[in-house]
């Protein structure tokens, strides 16, 4: 990737549900000690409403808009703080957003194979787009279509399932390092 100017030195974690996001970024934060914007609980938060019940009641195309107005505001104050940012798995979903990622950090794709998201993603109920009578089949269906967009804006892509999520942070934070020292 050539990269003509700084690209802000935040880490952003994006990838499928149930690929570790979450747990990383807060690996991530107690070693660095940035602040971890979790994009998903900040929209809970501000609505006052959780994710499955805003899908109920305003849809999934208002969850977008809130997506990717949320990704603009931190976007728009990308150089002042570094930050860990922790996006929803759909966030590649418009190219709006997959501009919008590029320009703000380093952009780490967690990953995991379809057991161990499938396994991951059953243990609760709080992803409405999982709740169809057959999750396995949606989730094939959805990382076919994203694969290849996190692939666009991704620096690196790491797999969850075979490192403990130290090990995953270490990988994370030299690379990134590695990534920075080299920018003009
Ligand atoms: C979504 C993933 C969720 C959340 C919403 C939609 C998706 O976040 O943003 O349920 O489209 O993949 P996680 O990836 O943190 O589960």
């Amino acid at each position: 990737m050539n990269e003509s100017t700084a690209t802000p030195k935040n880490i952003v974690l994006i990838g499928f549900m149930g690929c570790g996001k979450t747990t990383v970024g807060r690996e991530l934060q107690q070693r660095l000690g940035y602040p971890l914007v979790d994009m998903d609980q900040v929209i809970e938060e501000r609505t006052g409403k959780s994710i499955p019940a805003i899908f109920a009641e305003a849809g999934e195309a208002a969850f977008r808009e809130m997506e990717t107005s949320l990704l603009k505001e931190i976007t728009a104050q990308a150089g002042s703080e570094r930050r860990i940012i922790s996006t929803g798995g759909g966030i590649v979903g418009s190219e709006e957003n997959r501009t919008l990622l590029k320009q703000l950090g380093y952009v780490v794709w967690l990953c995991a194979p379809i057991e161990v998201i499938l396994e991951r993603t059953s243990k609760n109920r709080n992803r409405p787009l999982l709740q169809t009578e057959d999750p396995a089949a949606k989730i094939q269906l959805l990382m076919d279509q994203r694969y290849p967009l996190y692939e666009e804006v991704a620096h690196l892509k790491l797999d969850t399932s075979g490192l403990d999520f130290s090990e995953l942070a270490t990988g994370i934070l030299e690379c990134a390092r590695y990534f920075f020292t080299k920018q003009v």
